[in-house]
């Protein structure tokens, strides 16, 4: 007889073996990357079912049809990442509590700003004993503070959850160019190893630190960071002071992301900057990435078009992660009475709200 699991409100929901199921919540452009790694690993590793669901929030393509229909015909996600196969073992699920009802892993991959809606629609829904990973960029801010995604994720489904943060521009992993990323975990270190060998691939080399927090800080405000590097670029200048400026952006970046990680959780470890989700990753999204480039046209444009219409124009669907977290960083600055303490994260949200030019941020790198 097959063994059965609880949901977390009593269901009983069928399990064939102990194997493991995976579903990924969220299929933007970095969610299907997501999913195309892991099913590629799940019909290797045996520990694992080899389907992988990936809930799909639904829209009706230009041409009629539903992308979910889409994406299972074609075995592409072709609003969010054509001309790449998923895998034959990724389905396509539009009907999110039907994507993780038996689902013993949540691989959570949705812009920020969407999870507590989707957490509240999850409660209740999902395996009591349910391991959960979160590759989101971005935090809550609440009255009581900022909450990371990852304790969102944790507090409303009382679920350990994981993170995973790198330097990752979807689109290059997607064509297979070679890529890396951290898994931030608290205390269970046979799960973080779990996580890591289901995204593990010769083309993305996946390691494990005990930081959750400083994981989950380095990836979120290294989006801040990347608008800063976004607006020194839109700006006319000579290139190699064009060099010299984003480099300077970058180490200010790089301090205020430790300061302010660190003044938030005492646990977050110097060592943590120095891995793949530090450092790495900031220099990528500095150099590339969304935030940077909707950055570059909003300085190019004399801050006269706003992000949210740039965000339209240039990202065609997806989301711009900086420039709320941004402001998200500003609140508890603000809260806290740090404002003084991070000139930079203060001056690319002003710059953002138009409370200053975007030429603010070179003077700004200068002092
Ligand atoms: N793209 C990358 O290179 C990359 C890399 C690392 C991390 N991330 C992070 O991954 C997360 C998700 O980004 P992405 O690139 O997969 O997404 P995306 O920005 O490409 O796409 C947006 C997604 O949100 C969905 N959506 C839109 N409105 C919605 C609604 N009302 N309710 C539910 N879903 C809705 C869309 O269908 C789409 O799947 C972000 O936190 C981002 O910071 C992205």
């Amino acid at each position: 007889m097959s063994p059965s699991a609880e949901t977390a409100s009593g269901d009983d929901v069928e399990v064939p073996n102990n194997k493991s199921r995976v579903t990924v919540v969220g299929s933007g452009n970095w969610g299907s990357v997501a999913a195309k790694l892991i099913a590629s690993n799940t019909l290797k590793l045996s520990s694992f079912h080899d389907e992988v669901r990936m809930w799909v929030f639904e829209e009706v393509l230009p041409s009629g049809e539903k992308l979910s229909e889409v994406i299972n015909q074609t075995n592409e996600n072709v609003k969010y990442l054509p001309g790449i196969k998923l895998g034959r073992n990724v389905v396509a699920v539009p009907d999110l509590e039907h994507a993780v009802r038996d689902a013993n892993m949540l691989v959570f991959v949705a812009p920020h700003q969407l999870m507590e809606g989707l957490c509240r629609r999850l409660v209740g829904k999902i395996r009591a004993d349910a391991e959960a990973i979160s590759l989101i960029k971005g935090m809550e801010v609440k009255m009581e503070g900022p909450c990371m995604i990852s304790t969102l994720i944790t507090e409303q489904l009382g679920i350990n959850c994981c993170v995973l943060m790198g330097a990752n521009i979807a689109n290059e992993i997607a064509v297979e160019k070679f890529s890396e990323a951290t898994v931030g975990y608290r205390e269970n270190k046979e799960i973080a190893e779990k996580w890591v060998r289901l995204f593990s691939t010769p083309y993305f080399m996946v390691s494990a630190c005990q930081d959750v927090e400083g994981v989950e800080l380095c990836g979120t405000l290294k989006n801040v960071v990347a608008i800063a590097a976004g607006f020194v670029d839109g700006l006319e200048m000579g290139n190699n002071t064009k060099a010299r400026q984003s480099a300077a952006i970058m180490r200010m970046g790089l301090r205020e992301m430790k300061a302010f990680s660190q003044l938030l959780f005492s646990s977050v470890k110097d060592s943590t900057f120095f891995e793949s989700c530090g450092v790495a990753d900031l220099i990528t999204t500095c150099l590339g990435g969304r935030n940077r480039k909707c950055a570059d046209a909003f300085a190019r444009n004399g801050g006269k078009k706003s992000f949210d219409e740039l965000e339209a124009e240039i990202l065609q669907g997806q989301k711009l992660q900086g420039v709320l977290t941004a402001k998200e960083v500003y609140e508890v600055l603000r809260h806290r009475g740090w404002l003084e303490l991070f000139p930079l994260f203060r001056t690319v949200h002003e710059i953002c709200i138009g409370r200053l030019p975007p030429t603010a941020i070179v003077e700004y790198s200068q002092s």
